[in-house]
C-alpha cells in the first residue's frame, strides 16, 4: 500500500504523539512514502487510537509504544535503531504544570535519544507559531520570518505558558541538537485545520467548532494564521526527505481576522449560528500580520487555501456528527 516511488523504504522512522491531529497525518503520508513506522501514545491500547491501525500500510508496517514525554527510558526505546524522528507529542495547554516540564524535557529526551541511537539522519520537531509571535515590540508591519522569536517575559506576563512552553522547548531542542551534534530542523505550523483522523475533535479544531454550534455569540477582534493539515504534514515529511532542509520552516497559508474566519463559514455554510458581531466595538479592527512562507515553498509545497481549510474542517464535524448535517448540501 505504498507509493510505488516510495522514498521511505527500508527506512524506520518515530513519531511522537503519533495518535494526535498533526500526528495521525504525519504517520499517513509516511506510510504511503514507504516509511516503517513506530509511532509513540501514552496508551496504545486507548480506543481514541484505534484510526491510526486502520490506515493503508499500517498492518504492515506500524508498530505503536507506549511512551510519556516525562519518561526518557521509554522514548530511547522507541527511537533506538530509527533512521529518522518526527517529534510531534506535546501538551496543549495554558496550565503552566501541564504544559512546561512535558514539553522542555520531552524535547530533550527525543534530542538525546536521537544523539545516543546512533542511526538517526534528522529530527524533525513540530514548534508553533507560538513560540514566533508572541512579541509586542514587533513593528505592525514586520513581517514573521523565521528569524522571529516571541519574548518569553512577555509570554509570563500574559499567562501565555503554552506558546512560553513551545519556545522554551523549541530552544532546548536546538540547544541539545548542537551540543549532541544532531541534525535538527523545526516546522511551525500557524493553526492547523482540515478533517481529523482521530474521533476527538481537537483544540485548534474547536477553535472554529464554537462559531457553529451557538456557543459564542460575537468573535473577537483578533487575527491568526492558518493552514491545512495535510499541508502541515507534508512540510514535516518534506524538510525529513529534503537533504539541504535546515533551520526553521513556517507554515501558514495566510493570516485572517476572525471577521473573515465567521464570513468565510457563513458563506459556505448559512444553516449554521455563526455570529455576525465582534466583541470588540470600540477598538479599530485588528490588521492581519504579514507572514513569510518562502521557505516551504522554495521547497515545493503549494499551500491548500485557508478557506477551503474550514470548509473541510466543517464537513469533518459533520462526519462525526459534532455538527448535524443540513438538508441542501454546502459545496466548495
Ligand atoms: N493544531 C494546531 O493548530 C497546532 C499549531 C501549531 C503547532 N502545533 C503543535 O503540533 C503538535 C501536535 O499538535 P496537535 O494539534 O496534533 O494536538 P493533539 O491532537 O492534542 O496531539 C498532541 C499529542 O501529544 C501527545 N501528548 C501530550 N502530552 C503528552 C505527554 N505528556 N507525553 C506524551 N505525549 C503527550 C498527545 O498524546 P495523548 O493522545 O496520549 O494525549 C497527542 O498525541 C504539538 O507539538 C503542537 O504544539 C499544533
Amino acid at each position: 500500500m505504498a507509493d510505488a516511488a516510495a522514498p521511505g523504504l527500508g527506512q524506520t522512522v518515530c513519531v511522537t504523539g503519533a495518535g494526535g491531529y498533526i500526528g495521525s497525518w504525519i504517520v499517513k503520508l509516511l506510510l504511503y512514502r514507504g516509511y516503517t513506522i513506530r509511532g509513540t501514545l501514552r496508551n496504545p491500547e486507548d480506543a481514541k487510537n484505534a484510526h491510526l491501525r486502520e490506515l493503508p500500510g499500517a498492518a504492515e508496517r506500524l508498530t505503536l509504544c507506549r511512551a510519556d514525554l516525562l519518561d526518557g527510558g521509554a522514548l530511547r526505546a522507541a527511537v533506538a535503531g530509527c533512521h529518522g524522528v518526527f517529534h510531534t507529542a506535546s501538551p496543549m495547554t495554558d496550565d503552566p504544570e501541564k504544559m512546561l516540564e512535558p514539553a522542555v524535557r520531552g524535547a530533550r529526551y527525543v534530542i538525546e535519544a536521537a544523539a545516543e541511537a546512533g542511526t538517526v539522519r534528522r529530527v524533525v520537531l513540530t514548534s508553533s507559531i507560538g513560540a514566533v509571535t508572541m512579541d509586542s515590540n514587533r513593528a505592525p508591519d514586520a513581517v514573521v520570518d523565521e528569524s522571529c522569536w516571541s519574548d518569553l517575559e512577555f509570554c509570563k506576563e500574559t499567562k501565555n505558558w503554552y506558546c512560553y512552553g513551545k519556545a522554551v522547548a523549541e530552544q532546548a531542542a536546538w540547544e541539545a541538537a548542537a551540543r549532541r551534534g544532531v541534525d535538527l530542523v523545526v516546522v511551525i505550523p500557524v493553526l492547523v485545520q482540515g478533517p481529523a483522523l482521530q474521533p476527538s475533535v481537537n483544540a485548534s479544531l474547536t477553535h472554529v467548532l464554537k462559531y457553529l454550534n451557538g456557543s459564542v455569540k460575537t468573535y473577537a477582534n483578533a487575527v491568526q494564521g492558518y493552514v491545512h493539515v495535510r499541508d502541515a504534514a507534508d512540510a514535516h515529511v518534506r524538510v525529513f526527505e529534503v537533504p539541504d532542509a535546515a533551520g526553521r520552516y513556517i507554515c501558514s497559508d495566510a493570516v485572517l481576522h476572525r471577521e473573515d474566519v465567521v464570513r468565510i463559514l457563513r458563506e459556505f455554510f448559512p444553516e449554521y449560528p455563526v455570529p455576525d458581531r465582534c466583541s470588540d466595538e470600540v477598538n479599530p479592527r485588528k490588521a492581519p500580520y504579514k507572514i513569510s512562507n518562502q521557505r516551504l515553498r522554495e521547497l515545493g509545497l503549494e499551500f491548500t487555501p485557508a478557506a477551503q481549510a474550514l470548509y473541510e474542517t466543517v464537513i469533518c464535524f459533520q462526519d462525526k456528527g459534532v455538527l448535524p448535517v443540513s438538508a441542501g448540501p454546502s459545496s466548495l
